[in-house]
Parts: structure tokens; sequence; C-alpha cells
């Protein structure tokens, strides 16, 4: 499973990629406000240098909602740099926009999506990724985590569809997880909740005590 980081946040960005585990990142226009809020600064500008940070996909979601704003938005996201994603939304105007770009061979990522129906309408517009919303899901007590397995059921039945499950929206590690054991291709994950998935009170526990005995022992593994 490849893990994309789901910020704009360039600290955290910097601060997270360090570890070598990621594999791209996703933007939405409230992580930009988020980001520019703190900083100030210019869109375009941000979404490049975040593209020099990372090697993998770097989506950059459209602002416009009609079809020809949004083609033009697109290609001008698409030339910031070759590792742009450009993310549209799952509306008839953004899939036939995804259509056009993925015939250029420009990745895209169909974003805000809440259904297998609109799941299949990616696929067949031939979208790089498809980003349900997992949490956003749960939040109305339905289940975002049975959307991942259906969509992957429904693409496994179809070897032509290449678009890749991209699991959005994950509010901590089960839904990573869970998401991982259906075969999802990608988690893009909050800042915290990669934290959260280091973290166990066991690993910190046995830790402490190997620490204690290693001192008490009186060696040095790099002296000698
Ligand atoms: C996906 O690419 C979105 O940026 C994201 O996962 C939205 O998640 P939220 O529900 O936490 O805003």
């Amino acid at each position: 499973m490849k893990f994309f980081i789901d910020s704009a946040d360039i600290n955290e960005i910097k601060d997270l990629a360090d570890s070598g585990l990621l594999d791209g990142v996703t933007t939405n226009p409230s992580l930009i406000k988020k980001q520019l809020d703190k900083t100030g600064g210019d869109f375009l500008e941000l979404i490049a240098d975040i593209c020099k940070i990372i090697d993998g996909p770097v989506s950059a979601e459209v602002a416009a909602l009609d079809f020809d704003t949004m083609l033009k938005e697109a290609e001008k996201l698409a030339n910031i740099a070759s590792n742009i994603a450009v993310k549209l939304p799952l509306t008839p105007a953004g899939l036939k926009t995804c259509k056009i770009l993925s015939q250029k061979g420009i990745m895209v990522n169909v974003t805000l999506c809440f259904s297998a129906a609109q799941a299949l309408l990616a696929a067949k517009a031939g979208a790089t990724f498809i980003s349900p919303f997992v949490g956003r899901l749960d939040d109305l007590s339905q289940d975002g985590l049975q959307l991942i397995e259906d969509i992957v059921d429904i693409y496994e039945q179809y070897p032509n569809f290449t678009t890749e499950v991209l699991v959005a929206s994950i509010r901590n590690p089960n839904h990573i997880v869970e998401s991982a054991k259906m075969g999802a291709h990608v988690a893009t994950i909050p800042p915290n909740v990669i934290r959260q998935l280091y973290s166990h009170p066991l690993t910190d526990k046995g830790l402490a005590t190997f620490v204690a005995d290693w001192e008490k022992t009186g060696q040095s593994i790099l002296a000698a």
C-alpha cells in the first residue's frame, strides 16, 4: 500500500518525508487555505515547492466548477511539475476533464467520491486515482470502509480498469489497516495519523526495559 500525506503544510511534509516512507501528497482547497493563512504566499508556488520535496504524485485541486475553466486550470496545474496529479471533483464537468487529461497522459485524482457508482464512472473516465472519503461517511453514521470494499471488489472484476483506490478522509490507523486488508492501493493520511501508526504502548514499555537493562551491562556497541 502506498502512503500519501494529506497536507499542504511544507514543514510537516518535509519532516515526515524524511522517514523515506511517503509516496505522494494530496492537498485540497481547505488544506491550502490553512497553510496560506499561516504563511501567506501563492498557491502555485506552494504546490511547486511541495513537488520538489516528494518525487511521487502531488495532488493539486482545480477551483472552477464549469468545464471550460476547469480544463484551463487543470492544464495550468499539470504544467507545474511532472509529478502533479490534477485533482478534479466527481461531477460531470470533472469527469469530462478527467477523460481529456488521462488521454493526454496527465495523472488525475478524482475526489469527493461517496458511492461505488461514482467510482465506476471515474474508472471509465480513466482516472489515475479515485478518492473515496471514509471519515466523512463515518461522520454520517454510514460505513466508510464498506465503500472501500465495494470499490476494490468492483475494480477487481475489470482488469482493464487501471484506476487506483486512494482511501481519503482517514481519521485513524484502523481505517488504514482495514483498507490494506481489502487491497486498496493508496492511503492519504493526515500527519497526526501518520505519527499514530508508529506507536504502541508495549513498544514504549519494552524499549524502556531494554534501555535500562542495556545500561546495566556497561557495554558499548561502538566503543571497541
Ligand atoms: C483527500 O484527498 C482529501 O484531502 C481529504 O482526505 C479530506 O479529508 P477530511 O474529511 O479530513 O477533510
